[in-house]
C-alpha cells in the first residue's frame, strides 16, 4: 500500500519531538518535510531542534524549512507569559540531543508549502501542529491552497480546558488572526485534535520506561522528552493523573495512521480574535447554536492504550 504523505509544521519543542519521530519512523507514512514556525521556542531553536530529532533517528533525508518568526499581527505576543517562560518549562530551548552539522533548507517554510502544493501530483496531508502562522500567511499568498491540502490535522483549541488562559490553548493564543484564517478558509476537510481529546491520552512514567527499555535512539529520546513533560506537568499544570502528561502533538499523527485513536464529532469551529479574556478561544458549535457550517472533525475523546502501543511499536524498529 502506498504511504500515505505528510508534511508536519512544528515549533519543536518535547512533544513535538515525537510527533516527528512518529511522522518519521512509521512505516505507513511518508514525512516530506518539516517546517518550523515561532512558538514553544524561538524559530530558530525550532528549527534546529527539529534538525537534532531527524539527525538522531537517521533521518537526515527529511528536509526542515524555517517559518515565520513573529505572529501575523501581533509582533510582541505571546504577553505577558513570554516564549521563554513556556520554552523553559515544558520544553527546555534545546533538545537533549546531539547537535547537528546539518542545514537548514535554503527556501522559506511559506513558500516551500505554496510551491509544495502547487506541483503535487499526490495528496499531502498537511500537520500543524503549532501556531498556524505559517499556514495562514501560505493561505493569504495562495488561496487555491484549500483546493490542494487534502485534508489538515491541527493539534489546538480546547473546549472545556483551556492551557495557556482559562479559555485558551496555546497553539491558537500565540496567533489567534492566523487560526481564525485557517478555520475560515474553506479547507476540504479539517480534523482538529484540541486539549479535550490529548488530555485523555495522558502517558506516564512506566510508559517512558517501556519507552527507554526499547533501547533504540527513537525509544530513549521519547522517554527523555515525556519524562521532562511529566516532571513540567507536575509541577505547573498536573494531569488529572499525576505523574502523567499529554504528548499533544504526537496525537494527531497517530491519527493518520490509527485513525480510531480518537472519536471526532462534526462541529463548527471559529476563533476569537478580540475577547479581553477570551483571546484565542476555539469557539466550538457542540449545541448547534450559531449559523455557521460544521466544517471540522474534533477530536473529544483519545485511547491512551492504544496511543501508547502505537509509540512503542514505532519506536522499537
Ligand atoms: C501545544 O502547545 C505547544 O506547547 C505544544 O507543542 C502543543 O503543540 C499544546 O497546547
Ligand atoms: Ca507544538
Amino acid at each position: 500500500m502506498a504511504k500515505r504523505k505528510l508534511i508536519l509544521d512544528v515549533d519543536t519543542g518535547t512533544d513535538d519531538a515525537v510527533a516527528v519521530m512518529l511522522a518519521a519512523l512509521h512505516p505507513a507514512l511518508d514525512l516530506v518535510a518539516c517546517t518550523t514556525v515561532n512558538g514553544n521556542v524561538e524559530v530558530a531553536h525550532g528549527t534546529d531542534n527539529t534538525l537534532r530529532v531527524l539527525d538522531h533517528i537517521g533521518r537526515r533525508d527529511v528536509p526542515v524549512y524555517e517559518g515565520l518568526a513573529r505572529p501575523l499581527v501581533r509582533p510582541d505576543f505571546p504577553v505577558p507569559r513570554t516564549v521563554d517562560d513556556r520554552a523553559g518549562k515544558f520544553h527546555g530551548k534545546t533538545l537533549p540531543l546531539p547537535p547537528t552539522a546539518r542545514a537548514k533548507a535554503a527556501q522559506g517554510a511559506v513558500e516551500f508549502l505554496i510551491e509544495t502544493y502547487r506541483q503535487a501530483t499526490d495528496e499531502i496531508t498537511l500537520v500543524p501542529v503549532a501556531p498556524l502562522t505559517n499556514i495562514a500567511a501560505a493561505l493569504t499568498l495562495d488561496p487555491k491552497l484549500t483546493e490542494r491540502v487534502p485534508e489538515v490535522v491541527i493539534m489546538g483549541g480546547g473546549h472545556a480546558i483551556g492551557n495557556v488562559t482559562p479559555s485558551a490553548e496555546f497553539n491558537i493564543w500565540a496567533d489567534p488572526e492566523a487560526a481564525a484564517i485557517v478555520f475560515g478558509a474553506g479547507f476540504r476537510k479539517i480534523t482538529l485534535v484540541p486539549l479535550d481529546a490529548t488530555h485523555r491520552a495522558l502517558v506516564s512514567r512506566a510508559d517512558c520506561d517501556r519507552l527507554r527499555g526499547l533501547g533504540t535512539p527513537a525509544g530513549e529520546a521519547a522517554a527523555e522528552c515525556i519524562g521532562h513533560r511529566i516532571v513540567a506537568h507536575d509541577a505547573a499544570q498536573q494531569m488529572a493523573t499525576p505523574g502523567t502528561t499529554p504528548v499533544h502533538d504526537a496525537v494527531c499523527v497517530a491519527y493518520l495512521v490509527e485513525p480510531p485513536v480518537i472519536a471526532t464529532r462534526k462541529l463548527h469551529v471559529a476563533v476569537e480574535t478580540a475577547g479581553a479574556l477570551t483571546v484565542g478561544r476555539t469557539v466550538i458549535d457542540t449545541q448547534f447554536r450559531g449559523s455557521g457550517l460544521p466544517q471540522c472533525d474534533v477530536a473529544f475523546d483519545s485511547d491512551p492504550a492504544r496511543f501508547v502501543d502505537l509509540l512503542v511499536r514505532t519506536f522499537a524498529a
